[in-house]
């Protein structure tokens, strides 16, 4: 996002879209005309993406759709015949960007206009689009459709409607339908070519109301994509060379698929008082309703058999829906990342209550730790929102020791961005002034990396097992990846033995391999490491008794 801090923006992706948007990239008037585009050429599409990863496969769900109709994606919004804009309504910042967006592309048709040639149709896909609605057509027609997230099988009609408009003469098109059960399960999104890792949504929406946030406004309801669709979907992705896949929902350890049979008998799961799915001591303002379903823990292990070798990650989870049977998974399953999102919000109990988060510091603490001496070597990751309505000083001192006393791997922090019809919105007053938001933030975001860079520098001489991207940003010489504790780490690319046994000869790792490397320094963000061998995550596994070994 971006107003974030901190290090690694894991979560929150900026541009990501397909097209490729060179952030900060600005369309001049009078720039180059495009090529003519001749007769019988197809349509395209060109794509930014903002706001969380789930926003990341709507746009693969969107490029999919369309590409059955003929369009394909660009990577230049200057010669696009569709500019689409996947947005996110989460804080008042990342609309700004939006909007001065639309204000470049508004550019781009004025030179199409003076060439006597017809403009790009622009769109507002996602939750800014649901959240503003018609607002987006009235401002000055910076945008000619709106999409909300569930109506992306409508855009084909949508764009016709607008193609067939008079320019400039019409109103545009609008869907911002929610639904109780679309979860695209269907559509194959459209990924990257050759990517090694992978986003599977498995469910949408939120129930939580949380006092404030936005989604379950923009997102709609929770419902869960069928199991048998989320495993098909993940065997298909192995078979094609995919390495690791990111399970996504808005709140996705709330999985609960009643479509498909329970194949778990574990007491506790599916039976008896609704709450024994949830952590000890947490709660929520709904009663959730998943006797007999498939859940979260099921999902997981039963993703986790498909192969062995791919690994598997999953966001965002709520703290409540960490039942122990999901912690269980993750402890037993090799290739479930030791990495876990415990997005805390605040470290004092009232601010808790005032967010209607269902959980004190206490039971968030106890979570903690039964999560740590659970899962040996578990990394964790939060988000943080500062200056929430009545945050008093000691309500933030609550945050600071929170953020010292767990010491997060990776944190999302953010300033509290009061936001329409949400329950803070309506009931609570926005009364820390704008400085003290910030000066608070940056206090967080202190302690934060005190702790991370302390975790990093142990982090020394510690034997890790990667998952090769591709070549560091910085140097061609350079590969990087992950840890299965979400760690980027870079190493020199060089030949190394082909399995951790020695034997099979030498060969530089390439994207996809797994490499055992050990770490020789860290940085405030990535670890330098040098590469000992190719291996599979198995291999791995049985050399060192676990992903996440603690000593070198
Ligand atoms: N479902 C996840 C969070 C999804 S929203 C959960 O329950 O934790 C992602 C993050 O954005 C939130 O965790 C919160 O830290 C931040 N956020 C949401 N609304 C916000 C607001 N109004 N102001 C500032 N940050 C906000
Ligand atoms: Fe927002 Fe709360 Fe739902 Fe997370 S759980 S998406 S913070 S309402
Ligand atoms: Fe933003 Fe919507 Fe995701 S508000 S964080 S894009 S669910």
């Amino acid at each position: 996002m971006l107003d974030a801090a901190g290090p690694g923006l894991g979560h929150f992706i900026r541009e990501a879209g397909r097209g490729g948007a060179q952030p900060g990239g600005s369309i001049a008037e009078g720039q180059s005309e495009p090529p003519s585009g001749g007769a019988m050429r197809g349509k395209n599409v060109y794509v930014e993406t903002y706001g969380c990863q789930m926003n990341v496969n709507d746009t693969e769900v969107v490029l999919s759709l369309l590409g059955d109709k003929g369009y394909s994606p660009i990577q230049d919004p200057t010669i696009a015949d569709v500019i689409l804009l996947n947005t996110c309504a989460i804080r008042e910042k990342p609309e700004n960007k939006i909007w001065s967006r639309l204000g470049e592309f508004k550019k781009l048709k004025a030179v199409a206009k003076k060439n006597k040639r017809r403009g790009p149709i622009v769109g507002v896909l996602g939750c800014m689009a649901e959240r503003l609605k018609h607002k987006l057509l009235d401002a000055d027609r910076l945008a000619d459709i709106v999409v909300g997230p569930d109506a992306y099988r409508d855009m084909p009609r949508l764009l016709k409607i607008v193609e067939g408009e008079a320019d400039g003469g019409a109103v545009g098109a609008l869907n911002t339908q929610l639904s109780l059960d679309e979860t695209y399960a269907d559509v194959v999104p459209l990924r990257p070519a050759g990517a090694v890792t992978a986003f599977i949504s498995i469910m949408r929406g939120c129930n939580n109301m949380c006092s404030f946030c936005i989604v379950p406004f923009t997102r709609g309801r929770e419902r869960s994509r069928p199991t048998t669709s989320i495993l098909d979907e993940i065997r298909l992705l192995s078979d094609t060379g995919v390495k690791e896949v990111t399970l996504l929902g808005q709140n996705v350890n709330s999985y609960a698929d009643f479509a498909t049979e329970s194949q778990r008998g574990a007491p506790g799961t599916t039976v008896g008082d609704p709450f024994s799915t949830y952590a000890a001591g947490f709660r929520s303002v709904y009663k959730p309703k998943r006797e007999g379903a498939v859940q979260f823990a099921e999902l997981l292990q039963r993703a986790a058999e498909i192969d062995p070798e791919m690994r598997i990650r999953f966001t965002s989870p709520h703290p409540k829906d960490f039942s122990d049977d999901v912690l269980q998974v993750v402890q037993q399953y090799p290739n479930v990342c030791k990495q876990l999102h415990l997005p805390a919000q605040s470290g004092s109990s009232d601010v808790l209550d005032r967010m209607k988060r269902g959980y004190t510091r206490e039971a968030f603490d106890a979570l903690v730790d039964k999560a740590r001496r659970l899962i040996p070597g578990l990394a964790l990751s939060t988000d943080i929102i500062t200056g929430f309505c009545g945050e008093s000083e000691d309500e933030h001192a609550a945050t600071l020791d929170l953020m010292s006393r767990v010491g997060f791997e990776q944190a999302f922090m953010f300033a509290y961005s009061q936001r329409d019809k949400t329950h803070a919105a309506r009931h609570l007053e926005d009364d820390v002034p704008q400085p003290v938001k910030a000066r608070r933030l940056a206090e967080v975001i202190q302690v934060f990396r005190e702790t991370m860079f302390g975790k990093n520098e142990k982090e020394v001489g510690r034997t890790h097992l990667v998952l090769v991207e591709g070549e560091a940003k910085k140097s061609e010489e350079m590969l990087t990846g992950r840890t299965c504790t979400m760690k980027r780490v870079i190493f020199p690319k060089i030949s190394v033995p082909a399995s951790q046994h020695g034997c099979g000869g030498e060969a530089v790792p390439q994207p996809g391999d797994y490499v055992s490397v050990d770490v020789v320094s860290a940085q405030s963000s990535t670890l330098t490491a040098r590469p000992l061998a190719r291996t599979t995550l198995r291999e791995f596994h049985s050399l060192h008794g676990s992903t996440v070994p603690r000593r070198s």
